[in-house]
């Protein structure tokens, strides 16, 4: 088991070492580099970030690990390999793809997600589950994030690997990214070492920002204070950073990062048609009992003051609900 393990992390090092060569130094990597110079990505990125190239053909990497003694039957188990279908033998799991190396507690890498730099199906290939790798735990660069996020006790949490890296040279080295899955308790807990706050930054589309809306029941659950940064309707991280500069990014969408509270009342509001009364009581309702959830009266009355002024409804009223709200749900 423990030796298993072992040579799989030495096999997904060797493996990383190998694509970030085949990118930098070879001519099959040069559209991969190309790719990359056109999304933006500098020496440095792709130096930081370990980010590399997986060659087209089929046996790139089963040859060299053959060559180098590594158990092919092992190394399908580790998620770099596939068995052959028709015939006896292994494949290289990942071709023709980006590679984003992801590591483990030790800084070497234990999995890897690929991008395609065509459109196609899937845009990213994980790795699979593996002795090493367990999606519903692993964060992607909470490895390298974790000196800054404990400096700051704040982590900020992407959708997307590209997302991370941009804010990282945006000067936002605290944050992290599930690897294409939605956020667990497990996840939660594991961050909860280290931060006592969390800024959700998911993608401005609906899937995102449902995403971040389910995110933060659990986030709040695990203790941590929560906060959302807001992207304009269908932007990532990435493409803000892309249109508005990182200093904008920095500015707006983190350090303006909204209170959860407020991100409920705005996330609730695309629910709800606000032109006719009936519309605005339903929305009213379903706000005052978010509101009334709040431990702070301070912070119940400062939101009940902007509904109120918005929809021109006396303190009182509002206060009044509130409080028959708390007094039903205790
Ligand atoms: N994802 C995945 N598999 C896919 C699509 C998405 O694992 N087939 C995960 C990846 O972690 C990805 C994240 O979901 O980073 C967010 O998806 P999306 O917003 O569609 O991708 P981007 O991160 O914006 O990717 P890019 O900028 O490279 O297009
Ligand atoms: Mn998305
Ligand atoms: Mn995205
Ligand atoms: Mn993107
Ligand atoms: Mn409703």
């Amino acid at each position: 088991r423990q030796k298993e393990q072992e040579k799989l992390r030495e096999a997904n090092e060797f493996a990383k070492k190998l694509f970030t060569f085949v990118l930098r130094n070879t001519a099959a990597g040069k559209p991969a580099m190309d790719y990359l110079r056109s999304r933006g990505f500098t020496d440095k990125l792709i130096e930081e970030f370990g980010i590399g190239y997986a060659p087209s053909r089929w046996d790139t990497l089963e040859k060299a690990l053959a060559r180098n003694g590594f158990d092919l039957p092992e190394m399908e188990q580790g998620g770099l390999l596939l068995k052959k279908q028709e015939s006896e033998g292994y494949v290289d799991r990942f071709r023709d793809r980006v590679m984003f190396p992801i590591n483990g507690n030790d800084g070497r890498a234990i999995a890897f997600a690929g991008r395609l730099m065509s459109d196609g199906q899937p845009k990213y290939l994980n790795s699979p589950e593996t002795p090493l790798f367990a999606k519903s735990r692993t964060l992607y660069r909470l490895y390298e994030a974790r000196g800054a996020i404990r400096k700051t006790r704040q982590a900020v949490l992407f959708e997307g690997y590209v997302d991370v890296i941009k804010a990282w040279s945006a000067g936002v080295t605290n944050g992290v990214a599930t690897m294409g899955t939605a956020l667990t308790a497990d996840h939660a807990a594991v961050l909860r070492r280290f931060a006592d706050e969390v800024i959700v930054c998911y993608d401005g589309d609906d899937a995102g920002q449902a995403a971040a809306a389910k995110s933060l029941p659990l986030l709040e659950q695990a203790g941590f204070q929560v906060r959302v940064g807001l992207l304009p309707p269908g932007m990532d991280p990435d493409e803000y950073i892309g249109s508005y500069g990182p200093e904008a990014f920095v500015r707006e969408v983190i350090e303006g990062a909204v209170s959860a509270i407020k991100f409920k009342l705005i996330y609730l509001r695309k629910s709800h048609i606000l032109l006719e009364d009936d519309g605005k009581i339903r929305y009213l309702r379903d706000a005052v009992k978010l509101v009334a959830r709040q431990d702070s009266p301070t912070e119940r009355e400062i939101l009940l003051k902007e509904l109120s002024q918005e929809f021109n409804i006396s303190l009182d009223t509002l206060k009044q609900e509130t409080a028959d709200v708390r007094r039903q749900e205790k």
